[in-house]
């Protein structure tokens, strides 16, 4: 009798899952709010830097995949990693149907022992959750969590995120592996932090699955009420587009409508509803993990800043965020004849600055460490650059950096791709030797670490704010009105410019405080309104100077026109009316005089007139409009608002512009040679250069230098103090 009634209590805990490990329990436990549309803001509070100790400055770690290698290989690998000098490692996140080879049994034993083989030589672990690549039984039993392509086709199992951020199934079986592992790891002092899925973006797809239909019409409904809203919202008056019911909504389609989108508002929605949608599925792991992990366990994810349809600022939820970056990829030019091997001079910096300042902590998930697969063309790269990335990733502020990956893969799409080592298994890339070079030189960097070390007080004074808010992205690159309008291209030239001044850099959203910046530049705001520009306003009379470019203050935040003069929000801040703007053919050039001198441009021309107590700093002189203003520059209070109308291919005039504005603003900068990246971190100087050609450095004669000379070589690095 007792007997019967001991089996009779245990079926009853597993029926009720209440036994979690039992391998075979198929109970779903989890979750609750898997719905929620808005990621979750940071309920612990956490100050990201505890998880890192200043005095190491910059952390170096690898990817390895446990399970693409033979067992017996583990201990060797994992033991020539800590050798090296790598301290930290990273796993599991492709694992899935290792971790859960049936639905409902788990198997932790080799994750387990590849961990255990991390601690044993010192390794710290970064573990992942799974989720980019579900397991074949899953995609077979529940083909409803796939997403589906604009042509109508559910996407195939067998790649990685392809699954819908929207699909309440996949959501559910994420919740639950995630639970199973962070029940697993969440208390385990071996596990340093955990990455969320890799690369949240489905790389570009957009999702026209019924799960997200069905998502962004709670969301329109959350956001607009009542139909009426939104039919005004999205201008639905224009060719017949009025809907009676939230219910008649698609997933607007440029594939589905012939000539256009009638309305790019809707098209805008959209955009909004799946960078929301992503960051709420961020969220939800976040969320789960946070029920098992301890305090000391850091959670991040890797976006890629270059992405922009998803929005790594949203999952400010998360300790921190982390980025991955591939700078060569057959894709820039860079500078000089081998800049295609170097990378562009300022991609590294810009996502340092793009991650960096939402919680004062990122790190580089991925690093690329030699040649890669997946390019238009695979260059070698230049020999020494993977060292001088490392050497500016540690230079913008970075607290780790971790490269993927360990091993070259001998099998799968990736196999061309280089790793720390090559194919067999134990010999060091041209990358891999760098590593191990960065590693050894920032140990010995760390000896002479100082706390509390002062910031050259010029250098923190130009510190300038990028602000940026993906509206004026995605609205512009909709409505382009010039083939050459490209946003990414016009943030860059800008922020290329001031970084070729030596000067500090955080990008930042519309609701922090601006006071801390001296300047503040806003690429392109074409979507505002008046409490945005009063902001500007108090920022200008307080003493910030804010300079402003072509397309500012066109449109509201629904992206309509205002029903007032053209640009008439922004008129009276920058002292001008901008009655219309200009492009020209690709090939034809119109001119424009900045302090004497003559500038080409052919994207993008405002045409100002000027108001009282306005300068003009620059003039179109030539085309019909020849003698408007081009560039105004307005003084309110104590600062200044700095209007550049045109948009030049080469950025020379931009360039020269921002000088002014520094000089203006008493503030001191110093102008490096091109391709020549220098920044201040922990009490050091370093400068790298990515120009193919040697160049000189000034350093002051009592400067001393740790690694490097005062002659930059292609890829070399100078540190001194
Ligand atoms: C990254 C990705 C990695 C790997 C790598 C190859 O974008 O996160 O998983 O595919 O590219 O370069």
């Amino acid at each position: 009798m007792y007997k019967l009634f001991y089996i009779f209590s245990i079926l009853l805990l597993i029926n009720n899952g209440l036994i979690a490990n039992n391998p075979n329990s198929t109970k779903r436990t989890f979750p609750k709010n898997l719905n929620e549309t808005k990621p979750v803001e940071a309920e612990t509070g956490r100050n990201a830097q505890k998880f890192f100790k200043a005095e190491n400055m910059i952390e170096t770690g690898v990817y390895y995949y446990p399970e693409a290698w033979k067992p017996e290989q583990w201990e060797r690998d994992i033991k020539n990693i800590s050798e090296l000098g790598f301290e930290f490692i990273h796993m599991g996140e492709f694992a899935w149907a290792m971790i859960e080879p049936e639905e409902g049994k788990y198997d932790f034993s080799w994750l387990d022992k590849a961990v255990g083989l991390a601690a044993k030589y010192n390794l710290k672990v970064i573990m992942c959750t799974p989720t980019p690549t579900p397991p074949v039984w899953l995609t077979k039993k529940y083909p409803e969590v796939l997403i589906v392509l604009e042509t109508g086709e559910r996407a195939q199992h067998g790649t990685r995120e392809h699954y819908s951020w929207s699909s309440m199934k996949y959501r559910e079986l994420t919740a639950e592996i995630v639970t199973k592992m962070a029940e697993h790891y969440g208390n385990d002092k071996r596990i340093w932090g955990w990455q969320i899925d890799n690369e949240p973006s489905h790389y570009g797809i957009v999702d026209y699955s019924d799960a997200a239909k069905v998502r962004f019409i709670e969301w329109l409904k959350a956001k607009y009420e009542t139909i009426e809203n939104l039919n005004r919202a999205w201008g639905t008056a224009f060719w017949s587009g009025v809907y009676s019911s939230f219910d008649q909504i698609e997933i607007p389609s440029k594939l589905k409508q012939i000539t256009d989108v009638a309305s790019q508002h809707s098209m805008l929605d959209y955009k909004r509803f799946s960078a929301d949608e992503c960051a709420s599925y961020i969220s939800l792991q976040n969320k789960v993990l946070h029920q098992y992990i301890t305090k000391d366990q850091f959670v991040t994810t890797n976006f890629m800043h270059h992405h922009t349809e998803v929005n790594p600022w949203l999952n400010n939820d998360l300790d921190f965020i982390s980025y991955t970056m591939y700078p060569i990829s057959g894709r820039y030019a860079g500078i000089g004849d081998q800049g295609f091997r170097l990378g562009e001079p300022t991609r590294i910096s810009f996502a340092n600055d793009f991650f960096r300042p939402l919680k004062g902590v990122t790190g580089v998930m991925e690093l690329q460490p030699g040649q890669i697969n997946w390019a238009p063309f695979n260059p070698q790269l230049y020999p020494g650059v993977v060292r001088a990335w490392l050497w500016n990733c540690y230079a913008g502020g970075l607290s780790f950096a971790c490269t993927y990956r360990y091993r070259q893969p001998l099998y799968g799409c990736e196999q061309y791709h280089y790793g720390i080592v090559g194919t067999d298994g134990v010999t060091l890339s041209s990358g891999g030797e760098e590593y191990k070079q960065f590693m050894a030189e920032i140990k010995q960097l760390r000896k002479l670490y100082q706390p509390d070390t002062q910031c050259p007080s010029d250098y923190s004074a130009r510190k300038t704010a990028f602000l940026f808010n993906l509206d004026n992205l995605w609205d512009t690159e909709m409505q382009k009105q010039t083939l050459q309008w490209d946003f990414k291209k016009h943030m860059n030239k800008l922020y290329s410019s001031v970084k070729s001044l030596c000067v500090p850099i955080d990008f930042i959203p519309e609701t922090v405080d601006f006071s801390a910046y001296k300047v503040m530049i806003a690429p392109a705001y074409q979507l505002l309104d008046k409490q945005l520009v009063a902001k500007w306003k108090t920022y200008v009379e307080n003493g910030g100077n804010l300079v402003l470019t072509c397309r500012t203050g066109q449109k509201d935040r629904d992206g309509h026109f205002f029903e007032a003069k053209w640009a008439a929000y922004v008129s009276e801040l920058i002292g001008a009316e901008i009655p219309m703007f200009d492009h020209m053919p690709v090939d034809q050039f119109a001119k424009v005089s900045f302090d004497g001198k003559q500038y080409e441009w052919n994207n993008w021309g405002d045409i100002m007139e000027p108001t009282a107590n306005t300068s003009v700093w620059a003039t179109y002189t030539d085309q019909f409009y020849a003698g408007k203003a081009a560039v105004v520059h307005h003084q309110i209070g104590k600062g200044s608002v700095t209007y550049i109308g045109c948009d030049t291919d080469n950025g020379l005039l931009e360039k020269e512009v921002l000088k002014k504005v520094y000089s203006s603003a008493g503030l001191a900068y110093q102008e490096l040679p091109e391709g020549i990246n220098m920044h201040w971190r922990d009490g050091f100087w370093v400068a790298i250069n990515y120009s193919s050609n040697v160049v000189k450095l000034e350093i002051p004669a009592n400067a001393q230098i740790f690694f490097g000379s005062k002659e930059l070589k292609p890829a070399g690095v100078v540190v001194w103090k």
